[in-house]
């Protein structure tokens, strides 16, 4: 059977290349980077090597990378790790109601010991408003934490705008670029980003390794104590083959990044230009045209979305829902909720996200398979509402 995987913002192939490092690491490398015999120091060469390469992709300084097992750890450091070294300064920061769950729940734990958290709305397109992030600014912020793009959405932020905002009133930028670092320019030092949180597996690179970016002067508390690894930013021997990934995995996807994204928005827009045609009354969930080129979450009126990922995964097609279902319940996004999505529009919304693997056959037969889910639905009674009539 014929497989198309359309969940790239979930996670992505190790690229051939990518793999090829990680092993050749995993079997020539066998010394800690924290030993000082010759083993130890090729292992201590080939994460310098890798650093280099992460700063080279992000625009920052090789020692303001700290590599991290990943978005989550990142975002955490970041979070708490500002807060922690700032916390006589003031304790206040400013995120949004769209983050990721590593951002939200960072912040939740934060606001239980006392600091005040304020979370920027946006409006149903996706999109900030950067004057409310001037206006929420008080004198106690100590940090100002919004993604780069949306991972179910793909909708994008102004990010040099916020950036430019923060460097104004002085206050540390923390920029989560998780699923943006693929298909975005990205320079921490022209954008105003002081913290940057990156994640292997969302670049072609494993899963359990990432990295974060604390640029000079920004003050940061580790969170994982142990020895003086990164700088004493972050203790633990470090994931030596999969930071070697991370650093091959930079240097492909900044290689072709402009083409690439270019070509998958082609067959992005293609796949929601068809879906829209096949399907009366979908809609694509965020702004038309500042979203990633890979991401088209789109609404199918009367579906179930777990019915319908169900049927699209019995035909090969591997896509994804903003609602976690469990027990027979689903949840429905924060993120659509957030932007005055309707539970009901919400719940039957579906993300597709393409990837470097992706080709126009993909996107071919899932339209060619398209019709016959949706007959299938409405022969077994599955679909909703009175759309057919
Ligand atoms: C925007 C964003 N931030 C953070 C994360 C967490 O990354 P990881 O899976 O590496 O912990 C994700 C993962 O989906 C994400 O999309």
């Amino acid at each position: 059977m014929k497989t198309v995987y359309l969940d790239n913002n979930a996670s992505t192939h190790v690229h051939p290349l990518v793999l090829e490092r990680y092993i050749a690491c995993c079997r020539d490398l066998p010394g800690n980077p924290s030993s000082i015999h010759r083993s130890g120091r090729e292992s201590r060469a080939a994460l310098e090597t890798a650093r280099e390469q992460v700063a080279c992709f992000c625009g920052c300084d090789p020692s303001e990378v700290i590599f991290t097992s990943g978005g989550t750890e990142g975002d955490n450091l970041a979070l708490k790790g500002v807060a922690a070294a700032s916390s006589r300064r003031g304790r206040h920061i400013i995120t949004t109601a769209v983050e990721h769950p590593a951002v939200l729940a960072s912040c939740l734990d934060l606001e239980r010991q006392g600091y005040e958290i304020t979370r920027l709305a946006v409006d149903l397109l996706g999109r900030l408003d950067t004057a409310r992030l001037e206006d929420a600014i008080t004198p106690g912020t100590v940090l100002i934490s919004a993604m780069y793009a949306n991972n179910e959405t793909g909708v994008i932020f102004p990010v040099a705008e916020i950036g430019a905002i923060a460097a104004r009133h002085r206050i540390p930028f923390h920029c989560d670029g998780v699923q943006a670092a693929g298909w975005l320019p990205l320079d921490c030092r022209s954008q105003g980003i002081g913290l940057l949180t990156l994640s292997g597996h969302k670049l072609h690179a494993p899963k359990g390794v990432g990295a974060l970016v604390a640029r000079k002067g920004v003050r940061l508390h580790p969170i994982l104590h142990g020895g003086s690894q990164e700088r004493n930013r972050r203790g633990g021997t470090e994931n030596l083959s999969g930071i070697v990934a991370l650093g091959a995995a930079c240097d492909l996807v900044a290689a072709s990044r402009t083409e690439e994204s270019e070509r998958v928005r082609r067959l992005r827009d293609k796949l929601e230009g068809g879906m829209l045609a096949l399907w009366p009354g979908a809609a694509v969930n965020g702004h038309p045209t500042e979203r990633l080129p890979n991401t088209a979450n789109i609404s199918f009126p009367g579906a179930r979305v777990d019915t319908l990922l169900a049927c699209l995964d019995l035909l090969g097609v591997a896509a994804s829902s903003g609602a976690a279902c469990s027990s027979g319940t689903v949840r429905h996004s924060p993120v659509l909720a957030a932007m005055g999505i309707s539970p009901d529009v919400a719940a039957a919304s579906l993300r597709f996200s393409l990837g470097r693997d992706t080709v126009e056959e993909d996107i071919n037969y899932v339209l060619e398979i398209l019709p016959g889910v949706r007959e299938r639905l409405l022969a077994g009674g599955k679909l909703r509402g009175n759309d057919e009539s």
